[in-house]
Order: structure tokens, then C-alpha cells, then sequence
């Protein structure tokens, strides 16, 4: 299982947003749909071996965590304005202490990334992308590897210390600064090519 965990510093946790307003109003949220995008389109079909975690930090009731999972998707399309719609019927659902599902593939819960980082430690091995890391091209991938990254923000000092304390590797995917939805497309095609080699 390939697993990607994106903070959303800013992103919303109540459904009081217009889908016309997801960079604004939404606590750019328009960042995070593009990652449930990249996380899973192939040309013409999903990658069912995916799991995505969105921790969203804003907004008036927050911490939530949206996941999307490859193999149970439905009602998924490539545009930020429909995944959008996704993500805000996820909000719209009361949560307590369990995760509860919204649609098909879709669960929402009130964990904060620490809390997620708690849940998933023994399933997988935590990579942090980030710049000045080391090269991914020198890095073998382990075999449930849980990529994390920030939004239009790194991830502040207090999750860099969650970060740390998992022991997670940190890994570059060259000189500049690029957006976390282009990390992902990068990180799947450095993966695909060395499954098909
Ligand atoms: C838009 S960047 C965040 C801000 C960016 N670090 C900057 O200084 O402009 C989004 C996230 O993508 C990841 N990232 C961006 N560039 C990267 C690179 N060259 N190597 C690895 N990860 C990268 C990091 O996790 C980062 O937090």
C-alpha cells in the first residue's frame, strides 16, 4: 500500500465554503484536491493501491482527517470543483470518535496529525519529502512507504517533531521547491519505473 498524508495548514473543517471559492474561502483547499487528483488518476483508470490522508487544520473545527481509499473510490472525477464537493459532503457528516464513511472510499475522522501519524505507525514507513533531504533516485522505496508533506506550507516545528520522533527518512525529489500534488505525480513515477524495471 502506497500512502500519502498531506497537511492542510489552513484547510477547512466545517462545510461553510462555496465549491466556487475552495482557494479562498475553503482555506485552500484547492491544493489538496489537486493531491486527491495526482494521488489517483492513471490516464484511464485509479491506482487502487493508494491510500490518502488529508489532516485538515482550519477553520472552526478542526483537527479533521479525510482519507480516500484507491480500491473502495467511487464518484471520483479529475476536477478540484467535484473532489471539492467530495471532501464537503465528508464535513457535512457528524463525527465522533469513530471514522465514519461519507461515499465510497471516502471516511472522515477527528484526528489530528499526530493522531494519524499514532494510528499508522507499525503499518508503514513514514518518508518526509522535503528539499535538501536525500535523493530519491539514491533512495530505495520500503514496501509500505507513507510519503508526507505540506500543503503551500512545510510542515511547522511542532509536526516536524511528530515527524522525527517516527524516525521517518527524508527524501528529496530535487533542487526546487515544487508543488505537493507534482511531488506525488514525480514519487509514482519513480515507483512505477522501478516496479517495471
Ligand atoms: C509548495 S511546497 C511548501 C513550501 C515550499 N517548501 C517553499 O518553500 O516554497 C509543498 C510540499 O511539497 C514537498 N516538496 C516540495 N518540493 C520538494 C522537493 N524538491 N523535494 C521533496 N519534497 C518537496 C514538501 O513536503 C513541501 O512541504
Amino acid at each position: 500500500m502506497i500512502r500519502f498524508l498531506v497537511i492542510g495548514h489552513r484547510a477547512h473543517t466545517t462545510a461553510d465554503f462555496k465549491l466556487d471559492d475552495i482557494c479562498g474561502g475553503a482555506g485552500r483547499l484547492d491544493i489538496l484536491c489537486r493531491c486527491v487528483n495526482s494521488a489517483f488518476f492513471l490516464s484511464h483508470d485509479l491506482r487502487k493501491d493508494v491510500e490518502l490522508l488529508l489532516v485538515l487544520e482550519g477553520g472552526e473545527d478542526a483537527p479533521k482527517t479525510v482519507r480516500f481509499r484507491g480500491d473502495e473510490l467511487r464518484y471520483l472525477n479529475p476536477d478540484e470543483r467535484s473532489t471539492a464537493s467530495l471532501i464537503r459532503n465528508a464535513l457535512m457528516k457528524r463525527v465522533g470518535d469513530e471514522e465514519v464513511r461519507s461515499s465510497p472510499g471516502v471516511y472522515i475522522s477527528r484526528r489530528s496529525f499526530g493522531d494519524v501519524i499514532g494510528s499508522l505507525k507499525g503499518e508503514c514507513t513514514f518518508v518526509y519529502m522535503r528539499e535538501g533531504g536525500q535523493d530519491v533516485r539514491d533512495y530505495e522505496f520500503p514496501k509500505d512507504p507513507c510519503f508526507i508533506m505540506g500543503d503551500d506550507r512545510d510542515p511547522d516545528e511542532e509536526e516536524e517533531s511528530v515527524i522525527g520522533s517516527v524516525g521517518a527518512d527524508r527524501i528529496s525529489l530535487g533542487p526546487v521547491s515544487l508543488h505537493a500534488n507534482h511531488c506525488m505525480v514525480i514519487v509514482h513515477n519513480e515507483m512505477d519505473r522501478r516496479r517495471a524495471a
